[in-house]
């Protein structure tokens, strides 16, 4: 078991004789005790070393003790106050327990008293230190909240055989830092993830950090941790982001949008494998993969000087590119099964067929949030939808067809047709007079035009 830290118990009165004995006391009940007998001393003490406890005589001469007492309150909010008072200050006692003191006892006080007082004000401690680790930690999702993410990964193109090919030989490596790239909602976190619960790493911690998501003032203590007391609001030790994930993963998500001045601090404390809490002198050993992600183009940040090129160096020694789903219309199909599986299941649904030309369709629409759009899109497709398949109809395909965009232009009139038929038949919702009138033919011409292409028009989509 870890030796017990002495609680540290500031005294604060005027009368030395009492302090001293007092001090002799508590000393040989293993308590840290150091005395002041002004204001001006004890404020110098707690500037100098933190304090779990303060003794305050509320007469002390120079110095209103309640006014004491509210300002240590607001300076060190992580410390008690038990105020000693003397017969007939009734009102300052009520008012002191008001300003927030944790006790009071009254000249003269057997030592035995004060003794009680300080063993439930550490139990309170102790609790309420327990309670700001568990906030601690679950600003960070936990580790066992982290293995219940789903991390199933669906595509059957060469690029996302690729991209799997390479999770793996990453998992295999586990000390070497990975890139991820690739437009918002193609998987990149799912990836890291992957790669550290494929690897020998996967009973340590996966910390996820959102570099764009950390209070800029509070960034280097998100980090680095801090020491209780080292800044006001410092009420208790902290670890940062890099203890944290002290052997696991540090998964750095936007690592584009990590501060300049932050940038070097993370070079330095990857390379050193030691870092410094913030107000802290001991240097901690830390030891953590980094897998990083980001949607920009980082050389270009590079050029601009928005990003250290040696950090660039030291975080790519393995990147992974994850191609938007455009480019892969093969995993749309695999990935619209799993999404429609996945959420029949999670809103308790029959699970609805997939007709032919929602796949069709899909493939023709140009996905700017990914895979993250569509799986959206099944989302609320399943939550409407009341028929048993699903059609081009439960969508909402209105957007931003691919042609416009970013699909390179083909030039087959014939697929070019067709293309142009089912987008005028979904927009219009099978409607066929105002298909074709969409289009500027004739409904015969349309009705013409959809055998040849043996475009059909199930009963469920009327
Ligand atoms: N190949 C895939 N198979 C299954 N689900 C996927 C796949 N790719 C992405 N997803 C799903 O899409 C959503 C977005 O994935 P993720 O958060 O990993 O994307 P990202 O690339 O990190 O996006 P951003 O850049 O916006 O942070 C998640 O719900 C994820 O489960
Ligand atoms: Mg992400």
């Amino acid at each position: 078991m870890s030796k017990k830290t002495k609680l540290r118990v500031l005294i604060l009165d005027d009368e030395t004789d009492f302090t001293s004995e007092l001090k002799e006391f508590l000393e040989l009940r293993d308590f840290d005790v150091y005395t002041a007998s002004t204001p001006g001393e004890g404020f110098e003490s707690l500037r100098r070393r933190p304090y779990d406890l303060m003794i305050l005589d509320i007469r002390l001469p120079g110095m209103s003790g309640l006014d004491i007492l509210k300002q240590v309150r607001k300076l060190y909010p992580g410390m008690e106050v038990i105020i000693i008072s003397g017969h007939g200050d009734m009102d300052t006692v009520i008012q002191a327990m008001r300003d927030g003191a944790i006790d009071y006892l009254r000249k003269p006080f057997r030592h035995i008293d004060i003794q009680l007082s300080i063993e439930r004000t550490e139990k309170y401690l102790k609790l309420y230190r327990e309670f700001c680790e568990v906030q601690n930690r679950n600003s960070l999702i936990s580790t066992e909240l982290e293995r219940m993410i789903d991390r199933t990964f669906i595509g059957e193109s060469p690029a996302i055989c690729k991209v799997l090919d390479l999770a793996n030989t990453a998992a295999r490596y586990p000390s070497t830092n990975v890139l991820i790239t690739g437009e918002s909602g193609t998987g990149k976190e799912i990836v890291a993830r992957i790669i550290h619960y494929a690897s020998s790493q996967q009973h340590q911690a996966f910390c996820a950090v959102n570099s764009s998501a950390v209070n800029e003032s509070l960034l280097e203590s998100e980090f680095f941790g801090h020491v209780k007391g080292s800044f006001t609001g410092a009420i208790n030790d902290k670890k940062g982001y890099f203890e944290i994930a002290n052997k696991g993963t540090l998964f750095l998500d936007e690592i584009a949008d990590m501060p300049f001045a932050l940038q070097a601090k993370l070079l330095r404390a990857i390379e050193e494998k030691t870092i410094k809490k913030v107000g802290g002198s001991e240097e901690i050993q830390v030891d953590f993969r980094i897998i990083a992600a980001t949607n920009h183009e980082v050389e270009k940040l590079i050029d601009s000087r928005q990003f250290r090129l040696d950090l660039y160096h030291r975080l790519n020694t393995l990147t992974i590119h994850i191609p938007p789903l455009r480019e892969r219309p093969e995993d749309i199909e695999p990935l619209l099964q799993y999404f429609v599986s996945h959420f029949a299941q999670k809103l308790n649904k029959p699970l609805p067929k997939i007709n032919a030309q929602l796949t069709e369709s899909l493939k023709g629409y140009d996905f700017p949030g990914n895979v993250r759009e569509l799986r959206n899109m099944v989302e609320k497709a399943m939550i409407f939808c009341n028929t048993q398949t699903l059609s081009p109809l439960d969508f909402n395909l209105n957007g931003s067809p691919q042609s416009q965009t970013h699909k390179p232009i083909i030039l087959n009139l014939e697929e070019q047709e067709q293309n142009l038929i089912l987008q005028a038949l979904n927009e219009c919702g099978y409607n066929q007079v105002m298909a074709a009138r969409m289009l500027g033919i004739s409904r015969d011409s349309l009705i013409r035009r959809m055998k040849k292409f043996n475009i059909r028009i199930l009963k469920d989509q009327d």
